[in-house]
């Protein structure tokens, strides 16, 4: 049998924010799956959505769906209006000097991807190296290894801790005037290590080399200023921030922009065309070839607004005071490990049981309408690291309770019945 909390002695403390008046934004959450109420825990992989959200997707179908940058016709001009308002409002949410500065793109890996061949290929050449942690996502690895192939320049990586924390001495040895590019995630999907990425921007700059910042988990729980961290390059996914699948932004410096040539060609992206030879749009439109996800952009939108209601200033103590009892609470069942317990860290818990492998873990807690994420979570160096094939990961947002910390541990406490 599992302890309560009550007789744990526990306490959740009160933290200001009402993450209940909250949850009632998000309608999915109201569900029963496998007979049970709906416990969402793979908030890293992606975030629900709120109904403004939801409403602007329905209602740009539903009213102004229309092409862009193109018509001259009524509906045309709504939608064209809508997604340049989207873009300002990203740039507003980042706080980049200009709109231009923003590329919609499709999520971070596009953003990633469209740096590394754009910027990489034209501005890399043999001896030039590339530096990233040893913590990230394939996406903030892949690109740079084929870039480097076609180019000539290395790759090279920061260890980390045993506890997954960047080390930043390790790094200072790699930084020369070879090093190019650097690109770092903010916080790890694999991890929740939160990185000191200002510090690590200003050594970048220090030897003349860009630095680019996977955000993909950093823009739902940490707000970002991109003025502040004076990054050259900042990636995000909507769906991880409470937004549409398939719509993300790369922002990049503009005086870095300006100087990259397209990623892809086609419409949009052109000021004229003839057989002998093609002009290239302005900014931001040079790296928006064709049509792009209008509904998608449109109702990310509402997704930021979301989230600067909140205020993510004042969601942050609670998701560390959830983060901080989910720790304890797992660190009752017998046989658990917790991989990653950086000091900087964000409410995400990889973890191994000694009784189960992941996998079934997750398969348990699904019977129990628990959803968590098993495997690698797409950051294979990192299992490596940790001489694990996997591990089973509780991410958490802004809509999560106490109690859904209870209902884990309780499903822990069957796969321990089960499995131990
Ligand atoms: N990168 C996402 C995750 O960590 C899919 O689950």
């Amino acid at each position: 049998m599992s302890p309560s909390t009550v007789e744990q002695g526990l306490q959740f403390p009160a933290t200001g924010f009402d993450v209940y008046r909250t949850r009632q934004e998000f309608p999915i959450l109201n569900q029963f799956v496998r007979g049970k109420p709906l416990i969402y825990l793979d908030n890293a992989a992606t975030t629900q959505k709120p109904n403004t959200v939801l409403c602007g997707l329905n209602q740009f179908y539903g009213c102004c769906n229309s092409n862009i940058h193109r018509g001259v016709h009524f509906l045309s001009e709504l939608a064209t209006r809508h997604y340049e308002d989207a873009r300002v409002n990203a740039q507003t949410f980042l706080n980049a000097r200009f709109h231009r500065e923003i590329i919609f793109v499709r999520g971070a890996t596009e953003g990633i991807n469209l740096v590394a061949y754009s910027y990489g290929r034209a501005f890399l050449k043999e001896g030039d190296e590339i530096i990233i942690s040893a913590m990230e996502h394939h996406a903030n690895i892949v690109p740079w290894q084929v870039v480097c192939e076609q180019t000539g320049a290395s790759l090279r990586v920061v260890p980390i801790n045993n506890d997954g924390e960047f080390l930043m001495e390790e790094y200072e040895k790699l930084l020369s005037d070879r090093t190019k590019i650097v690109s770092v995630v903010h916080i790890s999907n694999a991890l929740g290590t939160v990185n000191p990425v200002k510090e690590i921007i200003r050594r970048a700059h220090a030897v003349g080399a860009v630095a680019l910042v996977d955000g993909a988990q950093s823009v739902a729980h940490v707000p970002v200023d991109v003025q502040d961290l004076d990054c050259d390059f900042f990636v995000f996914s909507g769906h991880k921030l409470f937004g549409p699948t398939g719509i993300g932004v790369l922002y990049g410096r503009e005086s870095l922009l300006e100087r990259m040539p397209p990623y892809q060609t086609g419409g949009d992206m052109i000021l004229s065309v003839t057989f002998e030879k093609t002009v290239y749009n302005d900014l931001p439109y040079k790296f928006e070839a064709g049509t792009p996800n209008i509904g998608g952009t449109i109702a990310l939108s509402p997704a930021l607004d979301f989230v600067r209601s909140v205020d993510l200033r004042k969601v942050a103590p609670y998701e560390d005071a959830l983060l901080k009892y989910a720790t304890e609470r797992l660190l009752e069942i017998p046989g658990l490990r917790i991989i990653g317990n950086a000091r900087e860290k964000a409410a995400v818990i990889s973890f191994v049981m000694d009784c189960a492998h992941p996998h079934d873990i997750g398969t348990i807690l699904d019977s129990e309408g628990i959803a968590i994420r098993t495997g690698h979570h797409c950051a294979q160096p990192v299992m490596q690291r940790f001489g694990i094939p996997a591990t089973a990961r509780a991410s958490f947002a802004l809509y999560n309770t106490p109690e859904d910390v209870d209902a884990l541990v309780k499903g822990l406490w069957k796969v321990v019945e089960v499995f131990g």
